[in-house]
């Protein structure tokens, strides 16, 4: 038995000297992978438990790991957008409650990240349609998302949301757009009763004025806030905070329709 990598795995090549990874999706390498440090025989790396080492044809030792969804958005998803981090896109998933085989509806796709974690949860049993205006940032959304194996599960629609979406009775809706208040009485429109909308904006002036436009609509228990989070140094004997962080990505704003 044991854990190898299957011809559509995601690999990442960890190379402990300089830390630096390659992620690499099987299906794509027909015979080799080149490397600054030499060529790995794709039989090699499909015969190779993942933890064990696998070597380049110079002798160079490279850990064979499986690339998790934070890999891909941290260090393989090209960004031509903002993007949602995964700090803030576990919580939002979580928040909207959504599960596999669901029907979520997002706006716009960017570069595709939010995408990602929304396709990775709902499987092939359930579908994402994401609404987006531009047709670059469609097409570099759709190719990251091959690149992880996720993009049968998204339909898109290149449409600015101002028109509204066609679907009803849908399980979430997250909106990360810069004018979200404008959209915000369509946005809610294919919501089942009782279910969850996500906003997400990166200032407090958006904030107030996706708030101001909610009183309007037939939301209750909204909530704002913002999640930190902090990487620490891992020397035991100095076991300290990082001297940079990322110090603030987004503020969420989620709430529930009611239909009284
Ligand atoms: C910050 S990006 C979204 C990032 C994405 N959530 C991710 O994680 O990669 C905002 C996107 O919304 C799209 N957008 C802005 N206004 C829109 C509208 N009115 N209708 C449709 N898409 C819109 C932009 O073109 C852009 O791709």
């Amino acid at each position: 038995m044991g854990n190898f990598p299957k011809d559509d795995s995601i690999i990442l090549l960890y190379d402990r000297e300089s830390k630096k990874r390659h992620i690499i999706n099987l299906k794509n390498i027909e015979k080799s992978y080149s490397t600054a440090k030499g060529t790995i025989d794709i039989e090699d790396i499909k015969t190779t438990e993942f933890g064990k080492v696998v070597k380049t044809h110079l002798g160079h030792e490279y850990i064979l790991l499986p690339a998790t969804l934070n890999d891909f958005i941290m260090k393989k998803l090209n960004r031509l957008t903002q993007i949602v981090y995964p700090k803030d896109a576990a919580y939002i998933a979580f928040r909207l409650d959504i599960k596999p085989g669901d029907t979520v509806i997002e706006s716009g796709i960017g570069s595709g990240a939010m995408s990602a974690v929304f396709a990775r949860i709902l499987g092939e049993r359930g579908r994402l349609i994401s609404y987006e205006k531009r047709e670059e940032f469609i097409k570099n959304a759709l190719k990251n998302l091959k690149k992880f194996n996720l993009d049968s599960i998204v339909n898109v629609k290149q449409r600015d949301i101002e028109q509204g979406f066609d679907e009803r009775e849908v399980d979430a809706v997250f909106i990360d757009v810069k004018e979200p208040w404008l959209y915000l009485k369509q946005a809610i429109e294919p919501l089942k009763c009782g279910k969850v909308i996500g906003i997400l904006v990166p200032t407090t002036n958006q904030v107030s004025l996706v708030l101001k436009e909610m009183e309007n609509l037939p939301l209750i228990d909204i909530d704002v806030s913002e999640l930190m989070q902090r990487f620490w140094k891992t020397n035991p004997e100095r076991l300290r905070p990082l001297d940079t962080m990322s110090a603030h990505t987004a503020f969420l704003i989620f709430a529930r329709k009611v239909c009284y």
